[in-house]
């Protein structure tokens, strides 16, 4: 028998109800379907709706479904269509008659936005908490040995050398946004939809401003018609994660070129690598091939969403029992990346002297040559045509560019930025790759990264009954 029976004559045809169902998937929600219900209840008492005995009797009975889900033994019921119904059914069951007064003045919609909002609001946490932890253990295993380098890139094609520390760095800096990002978000979507009811309130006295306290949000809804229809913090999040993905997966095609054969610049630990069930000499670097490849997910999860909501009429449509899977599944998903990654990056054994051969490369010295001679007074451009007439000498016949800067008169007297480690040194302006600015950038990193942990550890304190 559904909650709604007493409309209906016939029951639900059964391909509607698997198409309609959603406790396979949403019963993940149940501890934040809990709190929601845990405040509704503190509120029916607050409105002179239950007595402090009733109150009693359902939040007994709201503990033992709980206890239940986290044993895993809770019982779904063959007409629980989801984890909203499904515990409303088992609290009935539990507290007996009292149990039917638990919706009093709400409706599904304005719970399941409540439910969907407080997972939202600490995935939002649980997420930024793991993405800057990523971005530490990036700055971590570049600052374990700060005198490593390689070649940058740019077009893929050699550029100027770097160091290994300021290379990582610059994903952890990627990252910082993306945690900046989160915190926003949950900053901006932490506004209670409960007391919505359906879509245009109740005529109960219920206060949705003593809910939305109790549930740590910063203010209750203005408006109840948005408060049930509006799923923008789902897509936000899915944004934050296809974002974050993003740049994972730049992450994770890096570290498959530098542990290829032809780069050679890294090997990932056995225990982040998998091999060929056919070839036995293959190490393969999966993790990054997966941190890669789910990108795609989180791009078509933030695709979904935003298709769901687009030209929706208010207030609520089922359509919008579409936000959970791709929301459960972004964020289950980049947490898996997130872990792994970092313990790949823990794992990393950084080739130096392969790196630092291909970074020692004397092409990369040019811009060098050219800036000493501007340092004598020349035109950048002249300068740059000079150096670059010597690289195409070299190119074309083959001698050591090294030799024909010694033979060119205007160059001759700055061979000195082909010795070992020069051009990197010289790399000094700030926020540069090489070892003069990098102390300056390590203190900055500093300073940011604590101003992060500390709003984080402000967001998580103020939440939750
Ligand atoms: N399972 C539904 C969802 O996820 C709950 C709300 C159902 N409301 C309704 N009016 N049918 O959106």
């Amino acid at each position: 028998m559904t909650l709604w029976h007493g409309r209906f004559e016939e029951s639900m045809a059964d391909s509607l109800w698997r198409l309609s169902e959603s406790f396979s998937f949403d019963q993940a929600l149940y501890r934040q379907d809990l709190t929601g219900s845990r405040a509704h209840v503190r509120g029916l008492v607050e409105a002179g709706l239950l007595t402090d005995v009733e109150a009693g009797e359902i939040l007994s009975a709201l503990d033992e479904v709980e206890a239940e889900f986290d044993q895993g033994v809770f019982a779904r019921q063959a007409t629980d269509e989801d984890i909203h119904m499904a515990i409303e059914r088992r609290v009935t069951e539990l507290a007996g008659s009292v149990g039917a007064k638990l919706h009093t003045g709400r409706s599904r919609n304005d719970q399941v936005a409540t439910t969907v909002k407080l997972f939202v609001r600490d995935a939002a946490i649980d997420l930024a908490d793991h993405v800057l932890s990523l971005a530490e253990t990036l700055m971590e295993v570049g600052e374990s040995d700060p005198t490593r380098y390689l070649p940058g890139y740019t077009h893929l094609q050699r550029a100027q050398p770097v160091l290994l520390a300021h290379h990582l760095a610059a994903h952890a800096w990627g990252l910082t946004r993306d945690v900046d990002r989160l915190l926003e978000t949950r900053r901006r979507m932490n506004v209670s939809p409960l007391g919505a009811g359906a879509l245009a309130g109740t005529s109960l006295p219920l206060d949705p401003g003593y809910t939305a306290q109790l549930l740590g949000f910063d203010r209750s809804f203005a408006n109840s018609m948005d408060a049930v229809s509006d799923r923008d913090y789902v897509a936000e999040l899915l944004f934050d994660v296809a974002m974050l993905g993003v740049h994972l997966s730049r992450m994770g095609e890096e570290l498959v070129l530098w542990t290829s054969a032809e780069f050679g610049f890294a090997t990932l630990g056995d225990d982040f690598t998998t091999g060929s069930s056919m070839l036995p000499q293959k190490k393969n670097s999966d993790v990054a091939e997966l941190a890669r490849g789910k990108a795609g997910r989180f791009i078509g999860n933030l695709t979904t969403m935003l298709v769901v909501l687009k030209g929706l009429p208010l207030a609520y449509n089922r359509d919008l029992q579409e936000d959970k899977e791709p929301l459960l599944d972004s964020v289950r998903n980049v947490r898996l990346v997130l872990d792994a990654l970092a313990g790949a990056y823990r794992s990393l054994i950084f080739h130096q002297a392969t790196a630092q051969a291909a970074a020692e490369d004397p092409y990369m010295a040019a811009i060098d040559l050219a800036e000493r001679l501007v340092e004598e007074g020349r035109p950048f451009r002249e300068a740059h045509e000079i150096v670059g007439r010597a690289v195409g000498e070299s190119v074309r016949s083959g001698r050591s560019f090294r030799d024909v800067v010694a033979a060119t008169p205007e160059l001759a007297a700055h061979v000195a930025v082909f010795a070992p480690g020069a051009t990197l040194r010289s790399r000094s302006s700030r926020g540069g790759a090489g070892p003069v600015a990098w102390p300056l950038q390590q203190e900055t990193w500093r300073m940011v990264d604590e101003g992060l942990r500390a709003r984080l550890e402000v967001a998580r304190t103020g939440e939750d009954v």
